[in-house]
Parts: structure tokens; sequence; C-alpha cells
């Protein structure tokens, strides 16, 4: 991918990097509001960035802020409490890469995460990236929809190979997974 400034071509890169939550909040709030039919509220971020036990990640493509993906840190396994693309930069592979990299950054540990049953987007990427539904949760969210809980765990084989070949390309694989 490429990105034209002037009449000159720069690489366009995906980076991650931990969240700076002053910096970041608004460009996240942006992001949640038009990804979510329910979105978080600041206060929700806030209270999450106050946690000790949290890790929050920021994709970056070429220096703007694209996604994220908020994880509860346990001794057992890693959750993933909310992950979201920029919908103009959805279906690039910035939701699997950003998945993927807490994955491997899980230290051994499983890594589990609700959808809702009706986000069926969300529940084949996560298959694909090798997770498997382990529970249903009737009535699970506010507004009554059931939740279903999967789980990756990192000695499962995994479904792929090679992540970056079907849905993105490789210079949208990130260059650098800093981790808070
Ligand atoms: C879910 C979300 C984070 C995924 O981010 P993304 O950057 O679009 O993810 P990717 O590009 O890596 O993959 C998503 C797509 O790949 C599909 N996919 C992934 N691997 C696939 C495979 N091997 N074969 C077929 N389809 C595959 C997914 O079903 C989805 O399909 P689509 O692009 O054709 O609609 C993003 O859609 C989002 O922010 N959604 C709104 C918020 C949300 O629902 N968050 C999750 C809450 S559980």
């Amino acid at each position: 991918m490429q990105k034209n400034i002037g009449n000159k071509t720069a690489p366009v890169r995906l980076r991650f990097r931990p969240v700076r939550w002053q910096r970041d909040l608004t460009a996240m709030m942006y992001i949640e509001r038009a990804g979510f039919a329910r979105p978080w509220d600041r206060e929700k971020f806030l209270l999450f960035s106050l946690r000790a036990d949290v890790q929050a990640v920021i994709a970056e493509l070429d220096g703007v802020v694209v996604g994220y993906i908020l994880c509860e840190l346990y001794d057992d396994r890693v959750h993933v409490a909310h992950v979201a693309v920029h919908p103009a930069h959805q279906s690039q592979g910035i939701g699997s890469a950003l998945i993927q990299s807490t994955c491997d950054s899980s230290v051994g540990r499983p890594v589990t995460l609700n959808a809702r049953v009706s986000n069926m987007r969300a529940r084949e990427l996560y298959e694909h990236l090798g997770f498997t539904l382990v529970q249903f949760k009737p009535a699970h969210y506010d507004d009554g929809e059931a939740a279903v809980v999967m789980r990756y765990a990192p000695w499962q084989p995994r479904l792929i190979s090679d992540l970056s070949a079907p849905l993105g390309t490789n210079s949208l694989l990130p260059s650098a997974v800093l981790t808070s």
C-alpha cells in the first residue's frame, strides 16, 4: 500500500504501540462511535485506563490511529475486552493482526474473548485465527443479547499458517509490536 505526498510516494506501514490515553482517547472514541451500535463512553475507557492489570495497544497506519485492542491480563489467561478497527480501514487484515499480536504475546496463556451472537463477521474472524467456541452466555449484554465466549490456546494447532495471505497485504503487517 502506498500514499501520495505531493509528487512523491511513501510506504504506508502498520505499527502497534501502547495506548497513550491522553493523546489517543479522542481518536479511539471516534472509531468506537463509528464501529459499534452501543459504543463505550469516555468514562468506560478512563476506568479501563486506570487499571493495572490491563494492556492497551493502538494500531497506527502511517501515523494515523486506525484501531485498538484492550486486554485484561490474568495469571491464567488474557481476555480481549475490546477490539475495533475504523470502518474505513476494515477488511485489510488489521483486526487479525491486532488479535494475532495479542495471542503471540500472551506468554503461553490462552486468550479469551466474548462476541455478540449476531456479530458473525467478528466470530468468523476469530474462528479463522484459531479461536473455538467454549461457552454460550444467554442475555449477557444490557440489551439482552447472548454472547459466545471464544478461546485461543497457544498449544492448539493454527487453522492457517500464513495470516497475511488471504486478507491483508504484507505491507500491512506491523513493523513493531510494543507492549505497555
Ligand atoms: C471485528 C473487527 C475488529 C475486525 O477488524 P478488521 O480489520 O476488519 O479485520 P480483518 O480485516 O483482519 O478481517 C475481517 C474480515 O475478514 C474475514 N476473514 C478473516 N479471515 C478470513 C478467512 N480466512 N476466510 C474468510 N474470511 C475471513 C472476516 O470474516 C471479515 O470479513 P469481511 O472483511 O469480508 O467482512 C472490525 O470489523 C470492527 O472493528 N468491527 C466493529 C467492532 C466489533 O465488532 N468489534 C468486535 C467485538 S467482539
